[in-house]
């Protein structure tokens, strides 16, 4: 099931960024890889909400179906699927390292609650704060305008933190733990669709705060890619794994394009592996 695209200097002649692409359930590929290797991990997992419901998207009423690694799970269910997919992550990261989990309301706890059984300890829940979010259309509760990310990290004081940086971005003065801005633009989606695509200024954000420039970046829900492209934009190495092969193509497309790569080049097996 294992199917990789990997590029290097050479290929690419862009920045030194080799990456990879996993098509495979993500604890499978996980548990192949060495120890202690990666420097950050973006997840944005599933977070168990497609139940036929109804949303509101592009201003029309629309039914909530992102796809079968969506359907609602018992608690008993997410709670092990969760579990052992952030096991791996510990297990993978090395203790400079970083894990930043998307989460909205529905999966926080579970996540809180296993980052901490894995052994994580817990440095911030950022609010991304929508600027422009959906109508809640049963009008029976407040309109819904955040999701979180969870920062959790494996040493409390040898992570790195590009906290310099941050203050810079945010005009002189400590940047919050409240990160405001749109939902993702039309211009992020023109190569194809993913229900669920994040915009590019939060993976851009997570990755200057907590690597540097050649550092490992692991995502085990890759989506349509949005983390590769920000980590081979700021010339860190990426591994993405997803299960659904429409969205490892529309990863592959939307890195190629950011390095200037022409769509068909897809295959292209690099002699540099992004764990080395
Ligand atoms: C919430 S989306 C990620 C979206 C991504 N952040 C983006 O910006 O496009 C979750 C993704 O994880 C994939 N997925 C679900 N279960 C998986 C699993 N066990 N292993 C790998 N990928 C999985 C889904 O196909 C989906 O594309």
């Amino acid at each position: 099931m294992t199917k990789s695209f990997c590029f290097s200097t050479e290929t690419a002649g862009t920045l030194p960024v080799p990456f990879q692409l996993i098509h495979d359930d993500c604890t499978t590929a996980m548990r192949t890889m060495p120890s202690e290797t990666a420097v950050r991990v973006f997840a944005d997992p599933p977070y168990f909400l497609s139940n036929g419901g109804t949303s509101c998207s592009g201003g029309k009423r629309v039914k909530v179906d992102k796809g079968d690694w969506d359907k609602p799970l018992t608690p008993a269910e997410i709670h092990s699927f969760n579990m052992k997919w952030i096991s791996e992550c510990y297990r993978l990261l090395k203790v400079t390292g970083s894990i930043f989990v998307s989460a909205s309301f529905h999966n926080l706890f579970d996540v809180g609650q296993c980052l901490n059984e894995a052994g994580f300890i817990t440095r911030n829940i950022i609010t991304w704060q929508k600027t422009n979010p959906p109508p809640n259309l049963g009008c029976r509760c407040f309109k819904h305008s955040t999701e979180f990310i969870i920062w959790a990290v494996k040493h409390k004081s040898k992570h790195f933190f590009n906290y310099d940086l941050m203050k810079e971005l945010n005009g002189g003065t400590q940047m919050t733990d409240v990160w405001t801005g749109s939902l993702t633009p039309k211009s992020e989606k023109l190569l194809g669709h993913h229900p669920t695509q994040k915009p590019l200024y939060l993976l851009e954000r997570i990755i200057q705060a907590a690597s540097q420039p050649g550092d490992l970046v692991l995502d085990p829900f890759c989506g349509s890619g949005t983390t590769g492209v920000a980590t081979v934009r700021h010339g860190r190495r990426f591994i993405g794994i997803e299960l659904g092969e429409e969205y490892v193509e529309l990863s592959q497309k939307r890195i190629n394009k950011e390095l200037g790569l022409p769509d068909e080049q897809n295959i292209a097996m690099s002699d540099q592996n992004p764990m080395e």
